[in-house]
């Protein structure tokens, strides 16, 4: 399910304050989980607020393959009418994963602990991943795989029969990986344990524990989060809100900061603690970002951000901080190239692996740019002021990411910027370009009509 559409290269320049009150899409990682788990449930799920990206809709189609009805309806809400665990169909067909790292990793867990084989394959991007970080704790519980040179995608698996259920310490601070050792666990006997010796997003266990399965979190003696998780419970369908997503809740949030005369309200935002590492930052920052109308939604915390446009200055970000805001440095460095002064972001080891190698996409698009910075193995430093110069065309290397993040450089930027592929923005955020366009930002498919 590679993009549908041709690389598209879109362009934004300075205009006018974003004024508005919008809501960004559904949270991607809960959309992903929703469905899975919907699958795993016996009977009927529904899922308001549902992410209708290519990624989501892309694990829809893989939750289909191994059983699951999965619908929309005339009011917007999907159904999953899930077949259970343990009852996984063989799909019949290659699973085309696109560009979605979470889909496939998680769904790699799942189909582990099956006794059906498949094959995974994905785009450009998702096709040079590391698959080893999720594959080999997969091959300790039972898993047979082959995978192309260093456990890339086309990859080929064969559930465990019967899942050997293990201790696994996560050797980085993924959540996909947690997740897929955690969701092999659902279908082996016994009790899995997870240690992540650094916390990061706790969707699955949360989750989890809403769909009936039994799980607990507690610290160890050296602080780390210990999971364990019983095997082989019964779960149970869930009515599902997902709240919208801080990732995507960045872009709008990073723009009206540094677009002068900026208000922007972003309702309905996920606040999930192991998600809010940027708004910490901006506020630090010097962001003038306002949560109201805190509640709880589905044992999650959500508000409406009201930001306006601040003068920012550079820190230095706790590397420990990265976790909680790992897809949001690409935006974050946007800020930094208005904040006075440098931002030094340390512990970057895993933007290398992300659907592009972020950190070098992103220095080589802020250099682009006339923005001075510099890259090490795991840093960036980011030296703003008035110098946001923009002019320049940046590549997107298949990241949905980097192109919102230098499309929201364009919006503030002396000279506008182009990314080569505005149509990779689909991945995570479809409604990207209407919804800045209500804010009043000037976007544009003609790159020579823009500049
Ligand atoms: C995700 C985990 C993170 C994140 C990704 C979504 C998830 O990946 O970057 O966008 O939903 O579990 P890693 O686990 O590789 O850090």
């Amino acid at each position: 399910m590679s993009h549908n559409n041709a690389p598209a290269p879109l362009t934004t320049s300075s205009g006018s304050p974003l004024t508005g009150t919008i809501r960004v899409p559904g949270d991607k990682s809960i959309s992903h989980r929703s469905l899975m788990f919907g699958t795993l449930a016996v009977g009927r799920t529904t899922v308001t607020g549902l992410l209708e990206s290519e990624d989501v809709l892309a694990t829809a189609d893989a939750m289909r393959a191994v059983g699951a009805t999965i619908e929309k309806h005339d009011d917007g809400r999907y159904t999953v009418d899930g077949i259970g665990l343990g009852s996984l169909l063989e799909p019949e067909n290659v699973i085309d994963f696109g560009n979605a790292g979470t889909g496939v990793r998680l769904t790699m867990g799942i189909f582990g602990s099956h006794n059906i084989a498949a094959t995974f394959v994905g785009d450009a991007s998702l096709s040079k991943r590391p698959m080893g970080r999720v594959l080999n704790p997969l091959r300790d519980m039972g898993t047979s795989v082959i995978a192309r040179d260093g456990d890339r995608l086309p990859a080929s698996i064969r559930g465990a029969e019967l899942a050997m259920p293990i201790t696994y310490r996560v050797p980085m601070p993924s959540a996909q990986v947690k997740s897929a050792v955690l969701l092999a666990g659902l279908n082996a006997p016994g009790e899995t344990t997870v240690i992540e010796p650094i916390a990061t997003r706790d969707h699955t266990e949360k989750m989890l524990k809403g769909f009936g399965a039994q799980i607990s979190v507690s610290l160890n003696d050296d602080g780390e989060r210990v999971i364990k998780l019983q095997g082989q419970p019964e779960l149970k369908p869930q009515d599902i809100d997902v709240p919208g997503d801080p990732s995507s809740a960045g872009f709008p949030l990073v723009a009206a900061l540094i677009v002068p005369g900026s208000d922007v309200t972003i309702e309905n935002v996920l606040l999930n603690e192991h998600r809010t590492g940027l708004i910490t930052t901006l506020i630090e920052m010097g962001g003038d970002i306002e949560i109201v109308n805190k509640r709880e939604t589905g044992g999650e915390e959500v508000g409406d951000l009201r930001v306006k446009a601040s003068l920012l200055k550079g820190i230095t970000v706790p590397a420990d901080r990265a976790p909680s805001m790992i897809d949001e440095y690409p935006v974050l460095a946007i800020a930094a190239a208005f904040a006075e002064g440098d931002t030094f972001m340390p512990g970057l080891e895993e933007l290398r692996v992300k659907e592009s190698d972020r950190l070098a996409a992103v220095a080589r698009g802020l250099e682009a740019n006339g923005i001075p910075c510099v890259e090490t193995e795991d840093t960036l430093t980011v030296t703003g002021g008035s110098n946001a110069i923009g002019g320049g065309t940046v590549t997107t290397h298949l990241d949905h990411r980097i192109a919102m993040a230098f499309l929201v450089l364009g919006m503030a930027a002396h000279k506008p910027v182009t990314v080569d592929d505005g149509a990779v923005i689909a991945t995570s955020f479809p409604t990207f370009t209407t919804l800045f366009e209500d804010l009043g930002a000037t976007l544009s498919n003609n790159a020579s009509e823009a500049a």
